[in-house]
């Protein structure tokens, strides 16, 4: 999938977290390299019980130039990523924390919008309100992330001053996908009101498909449950249920509100192709270009 989306144009992300250790990591971009000559880059979601030194160095010692964190404060990891010259980018869900990876050394940030998929943030601050405080606040690139589908998506950041945007959910309903099929249809059958914010009372709001599971957790939280007590539903056993074997009702699926744009499962190659070239329409007709 990273490979794709690299040779397709875009800069692919292999996501640490989903290997068990350093090695296993290491063996993953051997493979990927395998795939495509072309820049790809590691997201390390910080704060989950995986081995993050092991993450670190193994970048290190693959080389990679291009490290995306996200989760926690990224701070001791920075002098390890500027000794090797590596570019960091941070990803952050309020203004606040983005002021804080500059300060830190931040090349980049990434700017998430509470429509995202994924751990959108506890403030509920849309994308279109982020977006212009991130660059009138921050002297360094923002990369605009949440409900972007299309080169509608892609310009409207741009034109808020964006320089960039990342996407989640939209990759996931292509052919390159490693998601199963079932989870695929449910997120084009989703609509755009079709998501609800769970685990917003452990401090890790999350964006995810509407089902009786999803509510029932919503409602055990307002009830006071522990995340012991959700964790079968909740927790990385069942998020693999859900993801590689389509099983959606043994776990909740992380999504954005952009599911209710999506209706197509595309070659990764033209959802980048038809981003661009919608851009290219939209920038052109309102004189941005
Ligand atoms: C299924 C799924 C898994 C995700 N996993 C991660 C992750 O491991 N680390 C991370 O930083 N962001 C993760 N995200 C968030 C994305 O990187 C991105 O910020 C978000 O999906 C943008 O919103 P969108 O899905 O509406 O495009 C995930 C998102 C989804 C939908």
């Amino acid at each position: 999938m990273a490979a794709a989306v690299s040779e397709a144009g875009g800069l692919g992300l292999i996501t640490a977290g989903t290997y068990k250790d350093g090695a296993a990591l290491k063996a993953e971009i051997a493979a990927t390299r395998q795939l495509t000559q072309k820049p790809f880059g590691v997201n390390i979601t910080l704060g989950t019980r995986r081995p993050m030194d092991e993450f670190f160095a193994a970048c290190v010692e693959e080389k990679i130039k291009i490290i995306i964190t996200s989760g926690r404060n990224p701070e001791k990891f920075v002098p390890m990523l500027k000794d090797n010259g590596i570019i960091f980018v941070h990803v952050v869900t309020a203004v606040r924390h983005g002021l804080k990876a500059q300060e830190l050394g931040a090349d980049a940030v990434v700017v998430v919008g509470c429509e995202g998929g994924g751990h959108p943030g506890m403030d509920d601050v849309s994308l279109t309100s982020l977006i212009p405080k991130a660059v009138d606040t921050l002297k360094i690139p923002v990369i605009a992330a949440g409900s972007i589908t299309d080169g509608r998506g892609l310009a409207s950041a741009l034109c808020l001053g964006a320089h960039g945007v990342q996407m989640g959910t939209r990759f996931l309903v292509t052919k390159e996908s490693p998601a199963h099929e079932n989870v695929k249809s449910a997120i084009i059958q989703a609509n755009e009101n079709d998501t609800i914010m769970i685990e917003r009372s452990f401090r890790n709001a999350r964006r995810v498909l509407k089902t009786p599971l999803s509510q029932w957790v919503l409602a055990k939280e307002i009830e006071g449950a522990s995340f012991e007590e959700l964790k079968e539903v909740i927790g990385g056993e069942a998020y693999i249920q859900v993801m590689a074997q389509g099983l959606l009702d043994k776990g909740v699926l992380t999504m954005g509100q952009g599911s209710g744009n999506i209706h197509d499962i595309p070659t990764v190659q033209e959802v980048i192709d038809r981003i661009v070239s919608q851009a290219n329409v939209v920038l052109a007709a309102n004189n941005c270009l």
